[in-house]
């Protein structure tokens, strides 16, 4: 079998690193493509302590020049790209009222612009060259919502739907896309908040029936079975990977 070529956005730190050096694992060569170049670079020498190619772009997900450059070196650098991780994102966690213009902008750009300008990107790179597969990382907002949340539900909404629709329109291509929807991650950050009372860990532990939070490897595990042959008759689907907290419709 050739070597499989992954674009993973957002790989400078958090799920993203964690799913291109699980992707890695699996003898996939991958391209970081984020705007943290420090970062990114950290990852490359993580992927290539798994024996694989790791190349670093720098960029903004949000710019549609930048994505082009980005799939212009990696046709050129590898002839053509198979697998797609759109996981680069950010919050947006204030309320509605006191949102600029500018917030909201910035929250849909990178979260729902940006997948959109990379999967347009893969599709001309894949359709008529070979199948491929991509990932979008959604949110448990993908399928619920929260207050003081409206431009991360909302864009994380539109992952959901963007993900259904190239879903029905690339089938015949070839092309599976699917979202994974991850649950609170287990991060400093997110310890952090908890310490200092910005996040209450206790009650969000007690909603999740599995009484933890998402860990990077549960995502990580999760794309790497969706890029796998394995799960090739799985497309369109939005999957929670949050220890059934989007199930509990309980206190
Ligand atoms: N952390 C959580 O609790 C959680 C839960 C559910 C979903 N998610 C989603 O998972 C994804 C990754 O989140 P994370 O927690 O690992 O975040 P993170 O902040 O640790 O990492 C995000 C990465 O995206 C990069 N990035 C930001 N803007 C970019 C841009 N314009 N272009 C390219 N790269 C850019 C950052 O530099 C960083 O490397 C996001 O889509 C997020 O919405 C996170």
């Amino acid at each position: 079998m050739t070597r499989q070529i992954a674009i993973v956005t957002g790989a400078a730190a958090g799920f993203g690193r964690a799913i291109a050096t699980r992707l890695a694992s699996d003898g996939t060569d991958i391209v970081i493509f984020d705007i943290d170049a420090p970062g990114a670079h950290t990852t490359a020498e993580e992927v290539r302590a798994q024996g694989v190619t790791a190349e670093v772009v720098i960029g903004s997900v949000a710019d549609p020049d930048d994505v082009r450059r980005a799939f212009a070196f990696v046709d050129d650098r590898f002839g053509g790209v198979d697998i797609l991780i759109n996981n680069a994102g950010v919050t947006g966690n204030r309320p509605t009222v006191d949102i600029t213009d500018e917030e909201w902008r910035r929250t849909m750009s990178i979260d729902l612009d940006g997948v959109f300008y990379c999967s347009r990107e893969a599709g001309r790179a894949m359709i008529g060259r070979r199948p491929g597969v991509i990932v979008n990382i959604g949110s448990i907002y993908s399928l619920v919502a929260a207050p003081e949340r409206a431009s991360y539900c909302a864009s994380k909404a539109g992952v959901a739907m963007l993900t259904r629709s190239l879903a029905v329109e690339w089938a015949p291509h070839g092309i599976r896309v699917n979202c994974v929807a991850p649950g609170y991650a287990d991060t400093a950050m997110m310890r952090e908040l908890a310490a200092v009372g910005k996040i209450a860990l206790e009650p969000l532990l007690r909603r999740t029936p599995q009484g933890r939070l998402t860990q990077m490897e549960d995502v990580a595990e999760t794309v790497a079975f969706l890029c796998d042959p394995r799960s090739v008759h799985i497309t369109g689907q939005v999957i929670a990977v949050d220890g059934g907290w989007t199930a509990n419709g309980y206190i």
